[in-house]
């Protein structure tokens, strides 16, 4: 696992493989403190290369060597080369077998990749490059091979043996073992294999395809889950057939499997026909799992079931292209969920998401390409970027082409490409052969790191009745690129009128106007676009539905930003300019903050709550976004340098305000929500998503003004409630209260009901960790005490070390004490598990963004964690270029 010095690996170096494997052959012993693996494998020289033999260079890591051979004759120590990372044979024919068995320690293994033990059962995680710990091979994305796997284990302690695609063939063996056989009909690289063996229970249903094919469908858990599964089901069945519905794509396998694992670096992996998901991506019900949860859940189903096609039948070439599949993917996901919910809701969120967090890394040393350069741990890759970014490019192109052509043109990518692996300019050539059009601006999407910065102004002249609007387009210097060319920009608009409603748009040299809304396509650096028959002065809704991931910059004023929120006729811009009106509002106040400790708050904010309140007609989903202030995280992006602890506190007291202003509209809308919410069953629906959202952050503000009756209200839902949404809340609210009593006695009653189930302790955790109170930092080093913790899991490491990392008064504490814990943790987790600790650092290589002082105490951190030891190649990375900058 340590490394000499890890040495970039760079796009423009790629080769074809010299070597091809059409058959995979694989026999898995499983014990105890050990596994064998023995490896058959159908090799031959690559046929688009020249007939010399080159050395056969296969990939290995932390493998005993057992036993080696070539078309069954066993290599003796000087037939072959053996280092750290590669085993070197040197074949005599084209075509070759060459077998191999090793020896590994699944029990041991913390880093929860390749073969490991999680709860008593084995299962694998391979990409990126896990494979190659589980056994010699071509552990590459562009090396693809036909899967057959076997695996022995004792029967009574792992009944249950599976791997990718169908049973072929089982049976005893001694000493209470057996066996089972797997065939895989497609061909795939490494990356996608898996294997499970454990004792687990399956819920089994089934989906009738298009061609009307029956596939069955099967969710493996423990025993004690069973009873979770049915979301999951429902979910897994409504991405199958919106698959078949929008992109026109069917299953392929007889059977569909899903496995819910407890230790997992990541939320679920896509593995052909026998996904792996970690049990918080599949196991949901109303007493345990919250609304957030359940969407979550649909997603990843949805999510890893996509991959079927984006990512399985067409494949990346390389690791550099990992975004072809992932931000695909997620696109598609985001969609799924939309057309399952609230359109406008899943977007805000979405956005939300993206501007919080891949913004922030897009502003900071990690910066990266949707499509890399380079790279020394590929793990270190699966980032915001890649997923979040990459989905908003492809979401671009979805705009620019329209829905259809863009279908005719993932149709194109499909059929050209089933069974290969490709590169994202293959993507990019479908979209172009479909639609005539030429997109090579458009890529520097995929090569230009950085968020763009897109300045708009305008004017209006009476006389002509025209409008223009100006629009610059920059973008900032990232860590390895300056001077960035322009990007080809797609900025949804409308104009709209005093009344409210959208202008026809008419650009200088059309013959006819567009009504309502429509696409401007910046391409240059500087541009004006001239509107004719403009009858008065219109205020504009800029990139509506968040067109592009650019930071918009357009100097609205507080009123025209009150008039857009009441008005606007896009949804999403409706929110955004509320969440505008409120950062300007905290912005001020953060500014009032260092002078006087009773700022002045713009009253028109309260206003417009309180008409927002009134509006009858409103929908639940919308008035609860309207009413939700930017996150913390959003505004300190804001900043060049923030103060995370003034931010922090001119939002509370932002809040604090509303709260008491707004108190009595807010309690009486909550008590009758809640009203509703305790004469509903649970349903995992939308409406009722909407409906718990909005009760629960009335309840958050009303708690704040800490009357004893709605502390009353707030311990009785959280008594009563019948599901977690509900429960949770109230108890966030009761933790983040002076209420210190009710506060502890919730906290105990939770954690006794609920000490079996980890995931819902996860919560109990986090709810914790993340209360923003005095001596946060203590409570969370007690946290790491209880027994239900341990810094292997790695959802109890985000429950408790991540959700410290949001809480932004303990976490940025002024004495650097924050800092220093979190530091400590990542040193202790590298030893563990090299993916998990370089993730956790995250945090602290964002100093920049901060004030001096806090830049200091960061970069102390930073330099401490690398001066610790042996580090993996994970964090060394991390730490490199967040010190270099
Ligand atoms: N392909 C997986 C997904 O996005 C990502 C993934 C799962 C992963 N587990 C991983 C990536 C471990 C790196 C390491 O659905
Ligand atoms: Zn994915």
């Amino acid at each position: 696992m340590r490394t000499e010095q890890p040495k970039m690996i760079k796009l423009t170096e790629y080769r074809l493989p010299d070597y091809l494997i059409d058959e995979t052959h694989l026999t898995f012993e499983l014990h105890e403190n050990y596994a064998l693996v023995h490896a058959r494998l159908l090799m031959q020289r690559n046929p688009g290369l020249d007939e010399t033999l080159p050395p056969l260079i296969l990939d290995g890591q932390q493998l005993e060597l057992v036993d080696v051979a070539l078309d069954g004759r066993h290599l003796t120590a000087v037939e072959y080369q053996l280092s750290d990372s590669h085993l070197q044979v040197q074949p005599t024919h084209s075509s070759f077998e060459f077998t191999s068995t090793v020896r590994i320690e699944p029990q041991n293994n913390t880093a929860l990749e390749g073969l490991y033990k999680s709860s008593g059962m084995f299962c694998t995680q391979c990409e990126a490059e896990g494979f190659r710990k589980i056994t010699y091979y071509l552990d590459r994305p562009d090396v693809m091979s036909r899967f057959t796997t076997t695996i022995h284990a004792e029967k009574q302690r792992y009944p249950v043996l599976l791997s990718n695609g169908n049973p072929i063939a089982e049976g005893e063996g001694e000493n209470g073992r057996h066996w089972m056989t797997w065939q895989d009909p497609f061909k795939k690289p490494a990356y996608l294999f898996a294997v499970v063996a454990g004792d687990l229970l399956r819920v089994d249903d089934s989906f009738i395809t298009m061609s009307g094919r029956e596939v069955a469908l099967r969710i493996f858990v423990e025993p004690e889950n069973i009873d979770k599964c049915q979301h999951a089901m429902d979910s897994l069945k409504n991405a199958m057939r919106w698959d078949e519905e929008v992109y026109g794509r069917e299953y392929d396998l007889d059977i569909f499997m899903i496995v819910a694992v407890n230790d997992f670096n990541m939320g679920a992996m896509e593995n052909k026909g026998l996904n792996i998901f970690n049990s918080s991506c599949v196991l949901a019900k109303a007493e345990t799992a919250t609304d957030a949860a359940h969407q979550r859940v649909e997603a990843v189903v949805a999510h890893e079931y996509f991959h079927n096609w984006s990512g399985n039948r067409v494949t990346c070439r390389d690791w550099f292209q990992l975004s072809l599949k992932e931000g695909f993917t997620v696109f598609r996901d985001s969609e799924f969920s939309a057309d399952m919910n609230s359109r406008v809701v899943t977007r805000i969120e979405g956005v939300a998401y993206l501007r919080t967090h891949q913004f922030a890394e897009d502003a900071g040393p990690m910066a990266h390409p949707v499509r890399p350069e380079q790279y020394m741990e590929i793990s270190n890759f699966y980032t915001l970027t890649i997923y979040e970014k990459g989905a908003e490019v492809v979401r671009m192109l979805h705009t620019l082409l329209g829905a259809e052509t863009f279908r005719k043109g993932s149709d194109l990518y499909f059929e050209r490409h089933d069974g290969q692996a490709v590169t994202c300019d293959d993507f990019i050539a479908a979209m172009e052969s479909v639609s005539g059009m030429d997109l090579t601006q458009f890529k520097r999407w995929y090569s230009q790191a950085g968020t763009p910065q897109l300045s708009v102004s305008d004017s209006y002249d009476a006389a002509t009745q025209t409008y223009q609007l100006h629009v610059k387009q920059s973008c900032p210097d990232t860590p390895e690129q300056r001077n960035k060319q322009p990007f080809v920009i797609p900025l949804s608009m409308a104009l709209l009128n005093q009344q409210g409603e959208s202008l026809p748009l008419q650009l200088h040299g059309e013959s006819a106007a567009v009504l309502g809304e429509r696409v401007l396509a910046v391409t240059e650096a500087e541009q004006s676009f001239s509107f004719i028959k403009v009858p008065e002065k219109p205020l504009p809704s800029l990139l509506r539905g968040f067109s592009a991931p650019v930071q918009l910059d357009y100097a609205y004023s507080r009123d025209d930003l009150l008039f857009l929120l009441q008005h606007d006729t896009d949804g999403f811009n409706r929110w955004e300019a509320g969440q505008q009106l409120a950062l300007q509002v905290i912005e001020e106040v953060v500014g009032q903050l260092y002078e006087t400790d009773e700022p002045m708050l713009d009253t028109r904010l309260v206003e417009v709550f309180s008409a927002l309140l009134a509006q009858e007609d409103l929908d639940p989903a919308m008035l609860a976004e309207f009413i939700a202030l930017p996150s913390t995280g959003y505004i300190i992006e804001q900043y060049e340098q923030a103060d995370p602890l003034a931010i922090h506190q001119a939002r509370e007291y932002v809040s604090n305000q509303l709260a008491f202003a707004l108190k009595e509209p807010m309690l009486a809308r909550y008590q009758a929500l809640r009203k509703v919410s305790l004469q509903t069953p649970y349903v995992a629906q939308a409406s009722d998503f909407a409906r718990r959202r909005l009760q629960n952050m009335l309840l958050a503000y009303l708690m704040r003004t800490e009357d004893l009756e709605i502390l009353d209200a707030c311990v009785d839902q959280f008594g009563v409630a019948d599901n977690m949404t509900e429960r949770l809340a109230a108890l966030a609210c009761l933790v983040n209260s002076p209420f210190t009593d009710e506060a502890e006695h919730a906290l105990a009653s939770f954690a006794e009901r609920f000490e079996d189930d980890p995931l819902v302790m996860d919560q109990w955790f986090s709810v914790q960790a993340a209360a923003a109170l005095p001596d946060g930092l203590e409570r969370v080093e007690h946290l790491l005490k209880h027994p239900a913790f341990s810094i292997k899991n790695p959802n109890k490491v985000r429950a408790v070390v991540g959700a410290f990392t949001q809480n932004t008064p303990n976490f940025h504490a002024i004495d650097g004490s924050g800092y220093a814990f979190l530091a400590d943790k990542v040193i202790k987790l590298d030893a563990l598990n090299p993916q998990m600790a370089a993730r956790m650092l995250s945090p602290l290589t964002r100093w920049q963004r901060f004030d001096l002082h806090q830049q200091e105490m960061m970069q102390s951190q930073l330099q401490r964690v690398r001066g610790s030891g042996d580090l993996s190649a994970d964090l060394f990375e991390v730490l490199e270029k967040s010190l270099a900058v």
